[in-house]
């Protein structure tokens, strides 16, 4: 596609990195629901603690079997050159679309490495085997999509304008140093070797398969088990929240119309802080589990509210104050916006993690390894 098309990609094959952890798993499954969509799609993916084959077990069921066959999966670390090279040769990848990283803000302040090493080496190590086999080959029609982050741009204070795409990159953790490093060696590629690249920037994501360990999965499930809702500092840093499912509409909107080069800010235009997020979460749960009902919290521990179990804890060091985006130019240009309300789509979330019990325990045991080894030892 030309620079600066708007004609529509087609899809045919795509390598989706990280396509076991949250957004990446939502995508596929998203991906897979689209009536035009004829293509296949490879998942490769490390399975570190955040990534569960079972996201995908149905997905797997329907386009994994023979006769069916539009569904692959790999286990393969993105810093692997010769086995994803291999991949790409074998089912000669036309759109890569870039998920896997190490994504959790507290994690990276405990340990970086693994952030340097996936975040970074392992975008440096994707973007040359495309190097080699669609620029070196002068192939056409292919596109590398990647996924990033609002945190690259830093943090604003209250009264501050929001993020646009030419917001200066200002990032403040070892997470989002990690992604502003590979963010500008996409962008470098495509200078440099004019490899066609779309670079997506999204605000906080919520929704279905999102690991327990990010705020508000971690909240709803403390809740359920009546355990303490621990908030940092005084509860009101700023996060912008996006349903999964409106990111991976994005996403899907960026693959087919975007134009090459460019960079698209993704967001929920939904700012929270996150005091609020966690009395809706009480709020909502209180609706759909009032504590009478709740047969995980014993009538001796006395809990007459969801909202008594909050307590606020020592804050995240350096913690950023505020993320805010603003998405008018994906809105302006391509004609995306978001269409799930906080209300509905805190909703649909807090049932899901309602309904699926046996997945929590399963991550929360590790069990979902198990399950790994059983049914997918053979790959
Ligand atoms: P996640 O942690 O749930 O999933 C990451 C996936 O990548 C996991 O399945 C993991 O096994 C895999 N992975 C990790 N290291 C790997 C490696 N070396 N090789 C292959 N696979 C590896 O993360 P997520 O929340 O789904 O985020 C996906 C992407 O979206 C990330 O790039 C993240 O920076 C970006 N993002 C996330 C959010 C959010 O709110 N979650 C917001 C904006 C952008
Ligand atoms: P998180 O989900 O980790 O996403 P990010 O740090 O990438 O924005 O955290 C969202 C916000 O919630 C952030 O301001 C930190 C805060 N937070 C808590 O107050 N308590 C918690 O237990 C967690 C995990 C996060």
């Amino acid at each position: 596609m030309e620079e600066g098309s708007r004609e529509r990609r087609t899809l045919r094959s795509l390598l989706v990195t990280g396509g076991a952890g949250f957004i990446g798993s939502n995508f596929i499954h998203y991906l897979f629901k689209q009536g035009d969509f004829k293509g296949k799609v490879v998942n490769v993916d490390k399975l570190t603690y955040a990534g569960n084959l079972e996201n995908l077990e149905e997905i797997d069921k329907t386009y994994g079997q023979e006769g069916q066959k539009r569904y692959f999966f790999r286990q393969a670390d993105v810093c692997d050159f010769k086995t994803i090279e291999e991949i790409f040769i074998q089912h000669d990848i036309d759109t890569v679309v870039h998920f896997a990283a190490e994504s959790h803000v507290d994690r990276s302040i405990h340990g970086p490495t693994d952030f340097i090493l996936t975040n970074i080496i392992g975008t440096f190590t994707l973007l040359e085997i495309t190097r080699k086999h669609w620029i070196d080959k002068g192939r056409s029609g292919v596109l590398f999509h990647h996924i990033s982050t609002d945190e690259v741009y830093g943090s604003l204070e209250k009264d501050d304008e929001y993020f646009y795409e030419n917001t200066p990159y200002d990032p403040h953790s070892p997470y989002s140093a990690s992604k502003a490093s590979s963010d500008h060696l996409v962008n470098a590629y495509h200078h440099t070797y004019g490899l066609p690249i779309t670079l997506s920037n999204c605000s906080n994501n919520y929704g279905p398969y999102q690991f327990p360990e990010k705020l508000i999965p971690l909240m709803i499930l403390n809740a359920v088990d009546g355990k303490k809702l621990p908030i940092y500092g005084d509860g009101m840093n700023v996060r912008d929240w996006l349903y999964v499912e409106d990111h991976c509409a994005a996403i899907y909107t960026v693959l087919r119309y975007g134009r090459t080069g460019e960079t698209y800010n993704i967001g929920g235009e939904n700012e929270q802080p996150n005091i609020n997020v966690v009395r809706k979460i009480c709020e909502t749960l209180e609706e759909l589990y009032p504590i009478a009902a709740n047969r995980f919290i014993q009538p001796s521990a006395n809990i007459q509210n969801y909202n008594d179990l909050i307590t606020f804890v020592k804050d995240r060091p350096g913690h950023d104050w505020r993320y805010a985006i603003n998405c008018d130019k994906i809105k302006e240009e391509l004609g995306w916006k978001p269409s799930i309300s906080f209300e509905e789509g805190l909703k649909k979330t807090i049932q899901w993690y309602l309904d699926n019990r046996q997945w929590i325990d399963n991550v929360r045991s590790g069990e979902y390894k198990k399950w790994i080894e059983k049914n997918y030892g053979e790959r």
